[in-house]
């Protein structure tokens, strides 16, 4: 089979003349002959202005080519999309499939026999990840990894839990603006990704479960001169892959996926994680098993002591002994004997993980972070097919709730009346989103972390029970309900709600419900109309993407990309 620049030839109906012009460009370049003898190595380059969560790609792509060129291969970085969380208009997650498609399309159509994604703010990883588990080719993750901590006032902090905490101090009057404009140039002090436990550390440090990252690849600070090394060794190991014509079904397996979620559960990560690895499930012909992943849940406690579910940041986690050490603790509940893209298997990690002395990091079972798992897959007449709460991140007390509902019909009616000092609202209350799923909104914004009302903040409320059918960011906390499916644009139970209904809350039992009778709800639907069509959907990509993805629970994939078609 062909392999290096011979392979993929562009179609001109003569393949010596298209090799042919293939060498007379790749010379133009200033390469020579050889180079058409070496396995070739794709780097995605997804550095840009745009994305500082990636402002260290150029330095890790040299490194991981100082790699390749070591071991006798050629690296050839390539450019693909790239998505900053606060730089992509109406959200990230619209754009995710257009980077996934974008990545699986110039992987196959490139002459590589192997490919390291270079990824690392939130939607980039899991974009990257479902496109090369449609293309197939043997891969390697190399994130960007997180950013420093930062300081204030004598206290560490960082993007994006204390963002968050300290907007929220600052809507109800305790901070002013002299004071969150300095905070604004300390919370996220060094390129890299967001410190916490967010929907980028925790992607990063699933893969790194998966083996299809190196050790220490989701922990590793983004400026230590470690994660330069590390980016050399994954060159080198992307040779020694090509050389072996490894396939990526080697790797990415119900198993190993199985060991991610593990890791999620342990980790107290990020919600979105779990839609991310069902669109990289559905790229592969599986469907995660979301019975079994509660289950996990209510095994598994939360071990790492991290914002937003404990107290610490990413250093400290890597510093504790990262994710090898993590999954010794986790041993039990994993299938050690998976392969991993550095050689040997998951056990052979477990085996080399480091001991730190007095680290209080990664705890034991003995002594979590909080019992019972960070997720908990919720079912009951308002998610039919499912919802999420992240338990951890939770105020015990509003975990078993009921309620009278407040509903917001979309994003702007919120921002129009949530501040409203003549809203009914009462803390008792539970907050309702709706139109902000994956058609709805459309994007499934990170909405899900409603604001607590302004009036409410001001008399020391800290947290309700919010439900929505968006998402959150990972670096969010409160008892907020997500992800629930189906959303209210398709005509899920969550738009047939009304102002004053009771909604009963009980993550213990695994419960979401609406406590309106049957007949009431049938005429309900009987008159529900659904949403006039978004501005602009008759056309482009929002066409494309309103016609194709998928609710949550199937990860808000495109229906022509899961793997079958
Ligand atoms: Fe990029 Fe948080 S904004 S990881």
């Amino acid at each position: 089979m062909a392999s290096g620049l011979r392979k993929g030839l562009a179609t001109y109906g003569d393949a010596g003349f298209s090799l042919f012009l293939r060498r007379i460009f790749i010379k133009a370049a200033g390469y020579t002959d050889d180079a058409l003898d070496r396995p070739i190595i794709g780097i995605t380059d997804t550095g840009s202005d745009f994305n500082p969560c990636h402002g260290t790609v150029p330095d890790l792509i040299a490194a991981i080519r100082r790699g390749v060129l070591l071991a006798g291969g050629l690296p050839m970085a390539f450019p693909t999309i790239s998505i900053h969380e606060s730089f992509s208009h109406p959200t990230s997650m619209f754009l995710r499939n257009l980077m996934a498609l974008d990545t699986e399309e110039m992987i196959r159509a490139q002459q590589m026999d192997a490919v390291v994604l270079v990824g690392g703010c939130d939607k980039t990883l899991p974009a990257q990840l479902m496109g090369a588990a449609s293309a197939g080719l043997p891969t390697i993750v190399v994130p960007t990894g997180p950013m420093l901590a930062g300081q204030h006032q004598g206290e560490v902090l960082g993007a994006c839990t204390d963002c968050r905490r300290l907007w929220a101090a600052h809507r109800a009057g305790a901070i002013d603006e002299a004071e969150i404009d300095t905070l604004s140039g300390r919370l996220a002090p060094t390129k890299g990704t967001c410190m916490v436990m967010g929907t980028a550390s925790t992607l990063a440090c699933m893969i790194e479960a998966t083996g299809l990252a190196l050790p220490g690849a989701g922990t590793i600070p983004a400026v230590l001169a470690d994660r330069l090394r590390l980016a050399e060794a994954s060159g080198v190991a992307a040779v020694r892959l090509a050389r072996e014509g490894a396939v990526q079904s080697r790797f990415l397996t119900p198993a190993s996926v199985g060991n991610a979620l593990a890791v999620l559960q342990a980790i107290g990560g990020s919600t979105n994680a779990v839609v991310h690895f069902a669109a990289i499930a559905g790229r592969l012909g599986f469907k995660l098993d979301m019975e079994q992943f509660d289950a996990l849940g209510r095994e598994i406690p939360v071990l790492v002591d991290l914002k937003p579910s404990g107290q610490h940041y990413m250093q400290h986690f890597h510093d504790a002994g990262g994710v090898p050490r993590l999954l010794r603790e986790l041993a039990p509940f994993l299938d050690l004997s998976c392969p991993t893209v550095g050689g040997g298997t998951l056990a052979d990690v477990v085996t080399a993980a480091e001991e730190v002395a007095g680290q209080d990091v990664i705890r034991t079972s003995a002594r979590p972070i909080s019992t019972g798992g960070g997720l908990a897959v919720l079912a009951g007449n308002l998610a039919p097919n499912g919802a999420l709460i992240k338990r951890s991140a939770a105020t015990p007390a509003l975990l078993r709730h009921e309620g009278r509902a407040v509903v917001f019909d979309g994003l702007a009616d919120m921002a129009a009346r949530l501040d409203d000092d003549a809203l009914d609202v009462t803390a008792e209350d539970v907050l309702v989103l709706r139109h902000a799923g994956p058609k709805g909104a459309p994007g499934m914004p990170e909405a899900g972390y409603i604001p607590i009302p302004r009036k409410l903040a001001r008399a020391g409320v800290k947290d309700m029970v919010r439900i929505s059918d968006a998402r959150m960011s990972g670096t969010a906390f409160g008892t907020i309900v997500l992800h629930i499916a189906p959303e209210a644009a398709a005509g899920g139970p969550l738009a047939l709600v009304r102002n004053g209904d009771r909604i009963r809350l009980d993550a213990e039992a695994r419960r979401i419900e609406l406590l309106v009778d049957d007949a009431e709800l049938q005429r309900r639907r009987a008159a529900w109309v659904a949403p006039p069509p978004h501005p602009g959907a008759g056309r482009g990509y929002l066409r494309l993407y309103l016609e194709q993805v998928l609710q949550a629970d199937e990860g808000c994939d495109f229906a022509f990309c899961r793997a079958g078609g």
